[in-house]
């Protein structure tokens, strides 16, 4: 079984404030605004569906979790489990980690953003996985316009990765890690062994580091037939919205349709 085959557990980050949506999260979770026809959540949660993962935790704030409750329930009604645990203050995407870890147990994991959104043919089909024993960590690059907003990684003449930068002034690469992550089960020991950054966080990007200086980190380059679209932005989540309509409007069909 491949590395990626063996991750059944899933966390959906839906944490922090969201301050540049002000005024329209001062009163709601920015993963809960629609996208076109459905909640922005929806779309990461079946993005860890179509990697066939089933139990997830969803982290969230106090303020929202019942929202959340409301939104999407326990899971069953889907098939899937789904279960809650807050993050008290937006400390870092790494810390999901730590506030998992009796989720997590021995098992591998996936972390994925509440406002990521993936779209695109056979995104796990494709997954290039040279290591054979199930460890290490796999993540996704893509290019963007504004890589300095991102975690980017520096690459070396043979495309291999030499480091990843977090929003780095200058950019090595016009690549962004997004943020769909699958990590082994010494995630949560990794996790903890990190210290905040400047920005009093614990990095995601410090962490897929450790992976790296372990040789294991396995950086794949979502490909032409692939999407991946951010929200954190007004126009952003505007573009968001048209996509998924142009999308079902061209195709009759709706995408991470959960109804
Ligand atoms: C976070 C990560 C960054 C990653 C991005 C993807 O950024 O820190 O490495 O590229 O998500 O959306 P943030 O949400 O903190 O701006």
């Amino acid at each position: 079984m491949s590395f990626l085959n063996s991750v059944k557990k899933g966390i959906i980050l839906s944490g922090g404030t969201a301050s540049r949506l002000f005024p329209i999260t001062l009163g709601n979770s920015k993963q809960l605004l629609h996208v076109y026809d459905k909640p922005m959540i929806y779309y990461p949660l079946c993005t860890l569906m179509l990697a066939g993962i089933r139990d997830i935790l969803l982290i969230t704030t106090p303020k929202h979790k019942e929202l959340f409750e409301d939104t999407l329930g326990n899971g069953e009604h889907i098939g899937i489990r789904i279960s809650y645990e807050i993050q008290p203050k937006p400390e870092g995407l790494a810390q999901a980690f730590i506030l998992g870890e009796k989720f997590i147990s021995n098992d591998p994991v996936a972390l994925i953003l509440g406002d990521n959104l993936y779209h695109g043919k056979e995104l796990f089909q494709k997954i290039d996985q040279p290591n054979a024993n199930n460890n290490g960590a796999i993540v996704f690059g893509y290019p963007v316009k504004n890589p300095e907003k991102y975690g980017v990684p520096e690459l070396g003449c043979n495309g291999q990765i030499k480091s990843i930068e977090e929003k780095p002034l200058k950019p090595k690469s016009k690549y962004a890690i997004t943020g769909l992550y699958f990590y082994d089960n010494t995630v949560s020991e990794k996790a903890k062994q990190l210290k905040p950054s400047k920005r009093g966080e614990l990095e995601i990007t410090d962490l897929n580091n450790t992976y790296l200086k372990e040789d294991k980190l396995n950086v794949q380059f979502l490909d032409s037939d692939n999407y991946w679209l951010d929200t954190g932005t007004f126009d952003a989540l505007l573009e968001a919205s048209n996509f998924v309509r142009d999308i079902e409007k061209k195709t009759g069909n709706k995408i991470s349709d959960l109804d």
